[in-house]
């Protein structure tokens, strides 16, 4: 089996030299984390089943035309990504409180927020990805003023195609964190999103019942949260009923297909 040349080795997931130029293969790992790595478990299947949502969540904004990385999936845990250039930030955007706007601001979580607050932080592990104002991103250059203004218009048009998809199949979208690429092709440069949407980047609430069907269930130590995530899937429509996302056993992966 030709083993490729890793690239990179994230908390969750595991970038590959892709097959061809501009190409990378992200593996989906098991590995969960929180609270910049200070709590770390192996969470059995859930690398299978975030390759499968984020894969859904791509084509869905594909769809509606807003370039992503994505390419294919490839098997159960790999996909085939275009390579980009990341742009240090995550991009948040929050439609209820919860989470560390809650803390910074005194809300309550659930409180349905004024409206859609498109947050940035800068992504350093080292520095616990701080919350950063926009002066910051133009002062260091990480972005420049065009670019976060197209990051801003993509992260409200996810978040409104993101809303109504989980808002179809009973799930209220509390807030959610988009990575974002820069592809250069030629002299002409486009921002794409890049990453990974699922449930280990979004807040999900059930509907009916504001039952926690994301990472959080993981952070606060609520327990389920594979199966949380497997029912994400479910609703979606990504997992067939029969379909086992691996929670029960290892998962064979291979590098040529399912
Ligand atoms: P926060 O309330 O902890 O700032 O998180 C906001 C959203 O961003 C939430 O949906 C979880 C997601 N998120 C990530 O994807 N990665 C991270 O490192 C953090 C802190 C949050
Ligand atoms: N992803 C971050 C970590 O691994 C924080 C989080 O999602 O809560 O530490």
């Amino acid at each position: 089996m030709a083993r490729r040349k890793q690239i990179y080795e994230g908390k969750a997931k595991i970038l590959f030299e892709g097959p061809e130029p501009g190409t990378i293969i992200q593996y989906f790992k098991d590995d969960a984390t929180a609270f910049n790595n200070q709590k770390h478990a192996i969470l059995e299947g859930k690398g299978v089943l975030n390759n499968r949502i984020s894969e859904f969540i791509m084509l869905g904004l594909e769809r509606i035309g807003i370039p992503t990385h994505f390419i294919k999936r490839l098997n159960m845990r790999e996909q085939l990504v275009r390579h980009v250039e990341i742009v240090p930030l995550e991009v948040v955007v929050r439609n209820t409180a919860a989470g560390s706007i809650s803390k910074r601001l005194g809300l309550e979580d659930g409180t349905t927020l004024p409206r859609s607050i498109i947050e940035f932080y800068y992504k350093d592990d080292k520095l616990g990805d701080p919350l950063i104002a926009e002066e910051h991103i133009t002062a260091f250059n990480w972005a420049n003023p065009q670019e976060i203004d197209d990051m801003m218009a993509l992260a409200l048009r996810i978040n409104d195609y993101l809303s109504g998809m989980f808002g179809a199949v009973g799930i209220k979208l509390v807030d959610f964190k988009v990575e974002f690429g820069r592809q250069y092709e030629g002299d002409l440069m486009r921002l794409i999103v890049a990453d990974e949407i699922s449930p280990d980047s979004c807040r999900l609430w059930d509907a009916e019942t504001g039952d926690i069907m994301d990472k959080d269930r993981f952070r606060k130590d609520m327990g389920d949260v594979t199966t949380a995530y497997r029912e994400v899937a479910r609703r979606l429509g990504v997992l067939r009923e029969t379909e086992n996302s691996g929670a029960k056993g290892p998962v064979l992966v291979s590098d040529n297909g399912e």
